[in-house]
């Protein structure tokens, strides 16, 4: 089977999908035929679907997706610009937790989320460590402890390690029950980082609350360790480190940030 199949029915032969083809392996010889795969088209093709998914008339299939297997994208259910201004202004770094879990279809559905983050060439490279239970969460807290304490990484927050320490508070995973880990092959963390902006901002509009933990993504690519502890896969990079739970407090204001530093050219 060719790379692409086009419905000649449904094909309007408007060009939208050449337009918007990555890397250019669609093409219509003339303004009347219909759109092919160029030669070679197979292997250049990184399978992103956006063929089949801007097609107005729903007449491309690839061999991967069909339109009828691609949810419809629903303009009803899309936030106003002001409601997403909103959830990105308001969005907080949470550290108080309360004392219970987040079933984990939650979580998992969370992550399904994320799966939808762009990734380089669509690679998809982002894999999840779900820490659930909190006694592990508090073994990993205390691991990471360890590794600041050696005198590895704990620099300006070392008097905050030691004040935390001294009144049994957790400067590391704040008491999160939970903590999401990516990981991707090493050189590819920046697609981590944005799965897991992605999962932030998804917790956030379901009411949990999220923290970026560093210092754990930190220790578990420098301290084996915690690599060994967490078990991450040869060749594998963790990206970044989420914790997660429900929210003690409500944030009532929007905290003021530095102005933009924009170069316009
Ligand atoms: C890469 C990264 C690492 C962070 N690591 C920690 C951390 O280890 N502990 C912590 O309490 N907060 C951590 N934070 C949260 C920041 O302190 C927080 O984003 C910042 O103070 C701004 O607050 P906001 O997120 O509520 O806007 C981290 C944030 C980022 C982006």
């Amino acid at each position: 089977m060719s790379l692409f199949l086009v419905d000649r029915e449904k094909c309007l032969r408007d060009g939208v999908c050449v337009d918007e083809c990555p890397r250019f392996i669609i093409e219509m010889k003339d303004e009347d035929s219909y759109p092919v795969p160029i030669h070679g088209a197979d292997e250049l093709c990184i399978n992103c679907g956006h063929c089949v998914t801007v097609c107005p008339s729903g007449a491309l299939s690839l061999k991967t997706m069909t339109p009828e297997s691609c949810p419809t994208v629903r303009a009803d259910l899309l936030p106003t610009a002001e409601q997403v201004d909103h959830l990105l202004r308001s969005r907080r770094s949470i550290r108080a937790f309360e004392d219970r879990t987040v079933p984990r279809e939650v979580l998992a559905g969370l992550i399904d989320i994320a799966r939808y983050a762009p990734s380089g060439s669509n690679r998809q490279p982002v894999e999840w460590l779900v820490i659930y239970e909190p006694r592990d969460v508090r073994r990993l807290a205390r691991l990471v402890e360890d590794w600041m304490r050696d005198g590895s990484g704990a620099g300006s927050y070392a008097s905050s390690l030691a004040r935390a320490t001294e009144k049994g508070l957790d400067l590391i995973c704040r008491g999160a029950p939970h903590v999401v880990i990516a990981h991707t092959p090493k050189g590819q963390e920046s697609n981590g980082v944005i799965a897991l902006t992605y999962l932030e901002l998804a917790a956030y509009s379901l009411g949990l609350g999220t923290c970026w933990g560093g210092f754990i993504n930190n220790a578990a690519n420098n301290w084996p360790p915690l690599r060994q502890a967490l078990a991450l896969p040869e060749g594998r990079a963790s990206c970044g480190a989420m914790l997660l739970g429900y929210p003690r407090h409500k944030y009532q204001r929007v905290p003021l940030r530095n102005e933009a530093r924009i170069t316009w050219r």
